[in-house]
């Protein structure tokens, strides 16, 4: 694949230099996943997948064990921060687990107001704080307490549960409680992922509050992303699945000049693989790497031709074969 040139994206205002983030995506985005793509660079920091607060403080391990980057000074190999998500309901609670997190230096601490899954919703957490600001006041107030200054404090929210309607105050509300950034994910719970995102309405909320608000969603490749800024005023963004489907699409958003298949993607799968194969368990890596490569098919037509070879297979050594002979592993002598 020839390189992709690509104009610079415009700046929110002079000076303004705007951040690239790798949003937190559970079950996708894990360490291992994070290690390559900030490997290939272009995110300022990324955030990890979240862990749930629901009815106790929780141990140090628990957050190591979602965040390993917490054990090599909240970044990543690449040198990439690394912040930690939570989620909860209960204001207490969560401060009393960030008092634990603290000495383990986390690069920044972030809330997790935008997960639909119904079982988290059910206990309370997630995206069904949504309809209530002053309790998303209280959670964000309890836990800017307990962090200090010196570490970023973020939240990233959807645009409501059923309709954006409250989207502005819930915005206020975090504000108030102490938040330094807004992440805002274009969506309400029940848009779950279905395009577009709401840009227009990530713009009200970036025009009502005094913070700097990140833009999330539906940026899927150089064109998106210059729409996105555009249409919501916002300089920084966050990339999600995109972020997955062209692991350069960052680097590409400044306006490098990218490697191609053989020289970019195949290495990084390569590692992928790798370090999946370190991770889980023989039986769980095939699926790891088949996910990657069906969102991998919207931006690399080779991801299609893999994912049709691996589909089928279901043992690590099976996928071996196939990657040794489509070039992604080297052949063994
Ligand atoms: C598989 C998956 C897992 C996700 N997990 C989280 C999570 O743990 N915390 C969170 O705040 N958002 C999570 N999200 C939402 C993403 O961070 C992001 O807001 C959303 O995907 C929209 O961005 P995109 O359209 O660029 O993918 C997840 C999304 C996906 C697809």
């Amino acid at each position: 694949m020839k390189p992709h040139p690509h104009p610079s994206p415009p700046l929110e205002g002079e000076g303004v230099v705007p951040r690239i983030l790798l949003a937190p995506m559970e079950g996708l985005a894990d360490d291992v996943m994070r290690e390559v793509l900030t490997g290939i660079g272009g995110y300022d920091w990324c955030v990890c997948e979240f862990v749930r607060v629901s009815s106790n403080v929780l141990p140090p391990r628990v957050f190591s064990r979602t965040c390993p980057e917490l054990l090599q000074g909240s970044r990543t190999a690449a040198g990439t921060p690394v912040r930690l998500q939570l989620m909860g309901c209960h204001p207490e609670l969560l401060a009393a687990t960030v008092a634990r997190l603290i000495p383990l230096h986390p690069a920044g601490i972030d809330l997790n107001f935008g997960c639909p899954a119904p079982l988290v919703n059910f206990h309370g957490g997630g995206a069904a704080l949504l309809d209530d600001p002053e309790l998303l006041y209280r959670i964000a107030a309890a836990v800017r307490q307990t962090v200090p200054t010196a570490i970023p404090f973020s939240a990233k929210m959807r645009l409501g549960i059923t309709n954006p309607a409250r989207a502005v105050e819930c915005a206020l509300a975090l504000t108030a409680g102490g938040v330094d950034e807004l992440v805002v994910h274009g969506r309400t719970r029940d848009d779950f992922y279905r395009p577009p995102a709401r840009y227009d309405w990530i713009a009200r909320v970036r025009e009502a509050v005094k913070i700097p608000v990140i833009a999330n969603g539906e940026i899927w490749n150089v064109e998106d992303a210059l729409r996105c800024r555009a249409e919501t005023g916002c300089a920084d963004i966050m990339l999600g699945r995109g972020a997955v489907a062209d692991p350069f699409l960052a680097r590409r958003l400044r306006n490098e000049v990218v490697p191609g298949w053989e020289e970019g993607m195949a290495p990084a799968l390569a590692q992928f693989w790798r370090g999946v194969q370190r991770k889980v368990l023989p039986r769980h890596a095939p699926g790891r790497i088949k996910h990657w490569l069906s969102l991998m098919r919207r931006a690399w037509p080779q991801a299609e031709t893999l994912h049709h070879q691996l589909r089928p297979l279901r043992r690590p050594e099976e996928i071996d074969v196939v990657l040794r002979s489509a070039g992604v592993l080297a052949e063994v002598a």
